[in-house]
């Protein structure tokens, strides 16, 4: 059979041709002499559109066919230049491969996106989720295509850990212990000596702390994986399982870091723009009005870079009421991230500098001893999309700020061994994924750019 995305690509071939195609019935609709079947084969975004005439000798069956049963047609590829649709097929034999309840959910009328997400199983196959998925797929081909061409080594960091990279706790615990008979040990506290590995473990939150074991072997890396977070925001912008993009770059600083997110940011999306356009054109139709408008924009302009400190200014002045009021030393919301990216520069803007007392305890030390070399990358309408920094290379530096944060140096005893051992300069940040996703499609829920989305209270699939 022939795909249909090879249909659209390279029409010539096939016009007045007769060619075989497969797939599943989207609509459907038939009169006494003649009828027309929506088919989508997967491997477009756009369905073919298939005549059947009165002349097939199962006309009536097929006429009963129902939405979603999978068929296979034989027939000629005609040209409609006045129609629709480019082309059509009229078909010579129409028949049935697998068939489909009456009670399909899907049926051709508009879903809200709340109901699709109770059928995660079936909503690949709308045109919304279709177009989501697709770009998703084509999004991480995009990010290694880039990363690749530029000589990164990608590194598969372990997804089961025995450290906190945040250092902020919110660790889905992996353990094999019977919880009703948990070992304890004489002060009361869990005897993870028992355990699996013989120690205390967790689902990973961020490969960054591997990552820069491997950039400090091979200069320029990336992570590209699944992390996990036990955070109870339930926000359209926080999902408990989702994937992380991190590069790492050796004998770099935050300005390198900064330049490389933002040559990546305008590369994914010129490629998603350019492979992926029918999507985008459907994304700009009905899910957000200023999307192409805005990707053009990101790719054809640079990106403001503030600091910290300067954004709180902004805020300060701002004669738009906040529902959490700022001040210099608090952690930017949600709404001041918006009101910096959307309102007052209309594009994206890196914030750097940020107070050393609400970042990890990896991040560079500035001069001034109460800032940090981090950097978050704000885009319209999603907020935080890029969080990182340049990392404290000088060891003492670093053992004592793990002393001030309460932080076991034991446990970072292969981390701080990197700063001993030709511990140069070195940055990194994490994309999120999801985030991208969504910047990129307009979607503005993430339970909706994810297969099967884990949140708080929500794994049913
Ligand atoms: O800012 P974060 O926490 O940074 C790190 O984890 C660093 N270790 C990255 C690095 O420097 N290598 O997370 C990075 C990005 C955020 O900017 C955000 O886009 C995304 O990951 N993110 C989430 N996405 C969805 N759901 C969540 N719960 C997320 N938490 C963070
Ligand atoms: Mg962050």
């Amino acid at each position: 059979a022939v795909l249909v995305k090879d249909i659209y690509r390279n029409t010539e071939k096939y016009i007045d041709k007769t060619i075989t195609i497969s797939g599943w019935i989207r609509t459907l609709r038939s009169s006494k002499a003649f009828g027309f079947i929506e088919v989508n084969d997967g491997s477009f975004f756009k369905n073919i559109q298939v005549v059947f005439e009165e002349n097939l000798e199962n006309f009536k069956e097929i006429s009963k066919f129902t939405i979603a049963s999978a068929i296979v047609v034989e027939g000629t590829l005609v040209a409609t230049p006045n129609a629709k649709q480019p082309f059509e097929i009229k078909a010579t034999k129409v028949t049935l491969e697998a068939d489909s309840d009456r009670d399909y959910p899907l049926q051709k009328k508009r879903h809200t996106f709340e109901y699709l997400r109770t059928i995660a199983h079936l909503r690949p196959r709308s045109n919304a989720f279709s177009a989501v998925f697709r770009v998703r797929s084509l999004t991480a081909y995009a990010i290694h295509k880039f990363f690749q061409e530029r000589g990164f080594v990608y590194v598969h960091t372990p997804i089961i850990t025995g450290s906190d990279c945040e250092g902020a706790g919110e660790m889905f615990r992996v353990s094999t212990l019977d919880l009703k008979n948990i070992p304890m040990n004489e002060d009361g506290n869990i005897d993870f000596s028992k355990d699996f590995f013989g120690k205390e473990t967790n689902l990973t939150v961020s490969g960054q702390l591997e990552g820069e074991a491997y950039a400090l072997a091979f200069r320029n890396i990336y992570t590209f994986g699944p992390t996990f977070r036990a955070e109870n925001s339930n926000t359209a912008r926080h999902a408990s399982e989702f994937w992380m993009m991190e590069p790492e770059i050796a004998f770099a600083d935050l300005n390198d870091n900064m330049d490389l997110a933002e040559d990546m940011l305008k590369y994914i999306i010129s490629f998603v723009m350019e492979n992926a356009s029918e999507e985008i054109e459907f994304f700009n139709k009905f899910i957000d009005k200023g999307l192409l408008e805005r990707l053009n924009n990101v790719v054809n302009s640079d990106f403001a870079r503030i600091t910290y400190t300067e954004a709180i200014e902004i805020l300060e002045k701002a004669d738009k009421k906040f529902e959490y009021p700022v001040k210099w030393g608090c952690d930017l919301q949600t709404e001041h991230e918006r009101y910096i990216t959307e309102e007052v520069y209309k594009k994206p803007v890196f914030v750097t500098d940020y107070p050393k007392d609400i970042k990890a305890f990896y991040m560079r030390i500035n001069d001034d001893n109460k800032t940090v070399a981090a950097m978050d990358l704000l885009v319209p309408g999603v907020g935080e999309l890029i969080g990182g920094s340049q990392r404290e290379e000088r060891l003492d530096v670093l053992e004592s700020r793990l002393e001030e944060l309460g932080l076991n140096k034991e446990d970072y005893w292969w981390y701080l061994d990197l700063r001993k051992y030709g511990g140069v300069k070195h940055a990194g940040y994490g994309l999120g994924f999801e985030r991208a996703i969504m910047y990129l499609t307009g979607i503005s829920n993430i339970r909706d750019v994810i297969p099967f989305p884990r949140t708080p209270k929500s794994a049913e699939f």
